[in-house]
This record gives structure tokens, C-alpha cells and sequence, in this order.
């Protein structure tokens, strides 16, 4: 197979674990991060460890006007994009009136104007190359609110409209969109919270534990797959119980 898949913050945590999933599924796999080169670096030797390429790409989000170039690269050096997984990301957990109007743009821009763009840039090969499968990875937060992220929720909420719109958009051109919402991942993201409140949170998860980023990976990378073609502008809860749509 060479079709070609583009993950953004793939250096770490649930990006990584797509990164190394979709290779393992045969795509050459190029990704963005933002600051750990050298996480990127590793990630990237293990795909081609398994005789796929690897493109790292150092890119913060909010460097908007660089997403059209890089995806445009991505497709002349790999040889086309079939495959786009938004799932950079962070977030920044203060009450609503601490944060400051840079802090909601920063995080609207990274969660999903960023988003916006790489769909944008990305359909155009995707029509080319005659197939296309989106994915974007939003939260349990966008369906469940978040009293200490109202920017991040509000952000992950947009994504799941942004998802039915393209869907709707792009389904004449059968290139689905879908989004994964999980719960709480086992990454560096929620470190703290569960250090800090690990026994209450999983008090709270009817299976008990915490999610692997492996776990993520395989449903997102499900969605890219072939046989997922008759499913679009869906979204997947992977939260362990947590919340029950
Ligand atoms: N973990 C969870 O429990 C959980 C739950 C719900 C949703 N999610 C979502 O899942 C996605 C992945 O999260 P994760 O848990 O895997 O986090 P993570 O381990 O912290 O990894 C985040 C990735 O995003 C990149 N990134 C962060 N800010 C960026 C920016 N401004 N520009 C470009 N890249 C940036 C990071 O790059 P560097 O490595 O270079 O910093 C890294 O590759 C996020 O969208 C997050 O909101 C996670």
C-alpha cells in the first residue's frame, strides 16, 4: 500500500500511538509537533523500522499560515495525503474568569481553526487521490462541559460541528469525516489531574481504569481504514463508561 496519512502532534501520548498504528496498517505517516524533537525523532525511527516513511514536522498551531504549505509538502514528498487525524491539542485548566482573551484565542486556534485549515488544505488531494478519511479527535468535554476549560470545551465542541459540516460537504466526494471523544487517556495531558485526583476519577469510570493511548489509536485508526467507508459525521465516545450517549 502507499497511501499516506498526516497526524497532527504525533511526538506524543494518543498521536503517537496513531502514528504508529496507521504504519503498522501500511500508510507512510507524516507529523506534526510542536517542541519534543526528540520524542518525534523515535516515533519516526519506529516507522521506518517497519519499512514505512516517516515526514516529523516541527509546527506549532498556531502558526496558521504554515498548515497549507505543509500539508501541500507532506503530499509532494510522501506522494500524496489520504489520511488526516486532527488530534494536537492541550489544555489549560483555570476558572473562566481568570482567562484572558489571548488564552481563548490560542486555544480556539490550536483546537479548531487549525483543524479547519488542515481540512481545507488536505480535500483537495484527497479528491485527487480518490479517497479520504478525517478524523478528529475531540473530548468527553465537548459533550460534557468543563467548568475549569471553557475554552477547551468550547473548542472540542466546535470540532464536532466542524465534523458534520465536512461530512455533509465532502460525502459526494465519499471522503468521510468522523470525531473521537475519549475520556481520560493515560498521556502526559492529564498527568496531574491524575496525580492529583487519580482514586476520585476512577472511582467515577465504570471500567475502573484509564484509557491507553493504544486504545484511542486503534478506533481512530479503524475510521482510516477501508472498511470504515460507510461510516461518516459520526462521533465515538471512548471513555470506559464514563458518560453513556
Ligand atoms: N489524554 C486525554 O485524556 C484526552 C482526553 C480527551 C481528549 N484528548 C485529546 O487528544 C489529543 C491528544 O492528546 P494527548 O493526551 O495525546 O496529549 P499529549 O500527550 O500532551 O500530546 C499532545 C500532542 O499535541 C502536540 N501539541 C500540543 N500543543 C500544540 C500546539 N500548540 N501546536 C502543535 N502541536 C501541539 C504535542 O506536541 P509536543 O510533543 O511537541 O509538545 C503532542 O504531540 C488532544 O487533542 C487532546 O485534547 C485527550
Amino acid at each position: 500500500m502507499n497511501r499516506v496519512a498526516l497526524v497532527t502532534g504525533g511526538s506524543r501520548g494518543i498521536g503517537a500511538a496513531t502514528v504508529q498504528r496507521l504504519a503498522q496498517m501500511g500508510f507512510h505517516v507524516a507529523f506534526t509537533y510542536r517542541a519534543a524533537r526528540d520524542e518525534a525523532q523515535a516515533v519516526a525511527a519506529q516507522v521506518e523500522s517497519w519499512g514505512r516513511k516517516a515526514l516529523p514536522i516541527q509546527l506549532d498551531l498556531v502558526e496558521l499560515g504554515r498548515i497549507q504549505p505543509t500539508v501541500d509538502l507532506v503530499a509532494e514528498k510522501l506522494g500524496g495525503l489520504h489520511v488526516l487525524v486532527n488530534n494536537a491539542g492541550y489544555v489549560q485548566r483555570l476558572p473562566p474568569e481568570s482567562l484572558t482573551l489571548a488564552d481563548w484565542e490560542r486555544m480556539i486556534q490550536v483546537g479548531l481553526t487549525a483543524p479547519f485549515l488542515f481540512i481545507q488544505a488536505a480535500v483537495p488531494h484527497m479528491k485527487d487521490a480518490g479517497f479520504g478519511r478525517i478524523v478528529n479527535v475531540s473530548s468527553l468535554r465537548a459533550l460534557t462541559g468543563s467548568a475549569h476549560g471553557v475554552h477547551y470545551a468550547a473548542a472540542k465542541a466546535g470540532l464536532l460541528g466542524l465534523t458534520k459540516s465536512f461530512a455533509l460537504a465532502l460525502a459526494p466526494y465519499k471522503i468521510t469525516v468522523n470525531a473521537v471523544c475519549p475520556g481520560f487517556v493515560d498521556t502526559d495531558i492529564n498527568k496531574e489531574q491524575l496525580r492529583t485526583k487519580g482514586a476520585e476519577i476512577l472511582r467515577q469510570i465504570p471500567l475502573g481504569r484509564v484509557a491507553s493511548p493504544a486504545e484511542v489509536a486503534a478506533l481512530i485508526a479503524f475510521l482510516c481504514s477501508e472498511e470504515a467507508g460507510y461510516i461518516t459525521g459520526a462521533t465515538f465516545s471512548i471513555n470506559g463508561g464514563l458518560r453513556m450517549d
